[in-house]
C-alpha cells in the first residue's frame, strides 16, 4: 500500500493540491493529510476520491515529527508522494516582527520540511516524488520580507541538492517557486506590527494554476518549477544583476 503525505493541507495551496492529486498520483491508496486544523482535514475528505486521514500536528514541535515516525513504522506503508506544503510568512522589518514568529518561520518552513523528509525517505522506493513548496522569493534578498525569503532559499538549495543525492535511488525532488498566490497567506503575513509593509501584489497567481504545473512538473520528475513567465524572466534577471540594485527595485515597488 502507498500513501501520499502532505503538510500544509488545511488551507490555500495544499488543500489544493490534495484535491488535485488524483489526477497525478496513480497508485496512491490514502492521503495522510496534515496541519494544525483538523476541521479543516475532515472536510477534505469529501473533495478527494482517495482516502484521506486527517492528522492534527502543530509542526513546529519536534514531537510531531517523532510521532510521524512512529504512525509510519507502525503502518509499514511505503510512501509514494511527500508533499512538504506547511509554511507562513511575516511582512515587515526586523523590528515588525515578533521574534517567536521570526524562529517559528524557520521552525516551520526549514527545520519541519527537513525533518518530515529525513523520516520519509526510508520508507520511499525507485519512483516515489517529492515536491517541495519553495517561492520565487527564494530567487533573492527581500527586505521587509528578510527571514521569509531566506527560509525558502533554504528550501530551494536543499531541494535541489537532495535531487542530486537521491538521483541514484530513482526518487525526484521537485522544488516549486510561485509568485503571490491566492490564499490566506497574506492573513498571517499582514499580521504584524507593520501590516502595510508589503501591500503591491503583482502577478497574483490562482492555486489552482500553481498546483497543476507544480503536479505536472513533479510527475516529470523536475528539480525546479517556476509558475508563470515573469517569474521566470525575474528568476534570470536575478542572476545577473546586481543584488543591491534587485532590492532597491523591489523596495520600490512597495512605495
Ligand atoms: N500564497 C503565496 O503568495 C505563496 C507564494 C509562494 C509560496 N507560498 C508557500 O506556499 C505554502 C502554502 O501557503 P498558502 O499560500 O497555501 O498559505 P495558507 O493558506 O496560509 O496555508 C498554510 C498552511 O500551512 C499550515 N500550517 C501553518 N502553521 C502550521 C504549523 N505550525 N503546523 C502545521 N501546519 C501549519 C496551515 O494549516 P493550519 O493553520 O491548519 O495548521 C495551512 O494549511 C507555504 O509554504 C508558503 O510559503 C505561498
Amino acid at each position: 500500500m502507498s500513501i501520499e503525505i502532505i503538510t500544509g493541507a488545511s488551507s490555500g495551496i495544499g488543500s489544493e493540491l490534495t484535491k488535485q492529486l488524483e489526477n497525478y498520483a496513480e497508485g496512491i491508496d490514502e492521503i495522510w493529510a496534515i496541519a494544525r486544523r483538523e476541521n479543516l482535514l475532515e472536510d477534505l475528505k469529501t473533495k478527494t476520491k482517495i482516502p484521506l486521514k486527517p492528522i492534527a500536528l502543530d509542526l513546529t514541535d519536534l514531537k510531531s515529527i517523532e510521532t510521524l515516525e512512529q504512525m509510519l513504522k507502525v503502518s509499514g506503508k511505503e510512501v509514494g508522494v511527500l508533499i512538504n506544503c506547511a509554511g507562513y510568512g511575516k511582512f515587515g522589518s526586523y523590528a515588525d516582527i515578533e521574534n517567536s514568529a521570526a524562529l517559528g518561520m524557520i521552525d516551520l518552513n526549514c527545520r519541519a520540511l527537513v525533518g518530515i523528509t529525513n523520516i520519509a525517505l526510508p520508507f520511499m522506493k525507485r519512483g516515489a516524488k517529492i515536491l517541495q513548496i519553495c517561492s520565487i522569493s527564494s530567487f533573492q534578498p527581500l527586505p521587509l520580507m528578510s527571514v521569509y525569503a531566506a527560509s525558502k532559499v533554504f528550501v530551494l538549495n536543499y531541494s535541489r541538492a537532495l535531487w542530486t543525492e537521491l538521483k541514484p535511488r530513482g526518487i525526484t525532488v521537485t522544488a516549486l517557486c510561485p509568485g503571490w498566490v491566492d490564499t490566506a497567506f497574506f492573513k498571517t503575513a499582514t499580521d504584524t506590527k507593520n501590516p502595510k509593509a508589503v501591500t503591491k501584489y503583482t502577478f497574483m497567481q490562482t492555486p489552482e494554476r500553481v498546483v497543476k504545473q507544480g503536479l505536472r512538473a513533479m510527475q516529470k520528475g523536475r528539480m525546479l518549477s517556476i509558475v508563470g513567465k515573469q517569474n521566470k524572466i525575474l528568476y534570470v534577471l536575478n542572476k545577473i544583476l546586481p543584488v543591491k540594485l534587485v532590492m532597491k527595485t523591489w523596495l520600490k515597488t512597495q512605495k
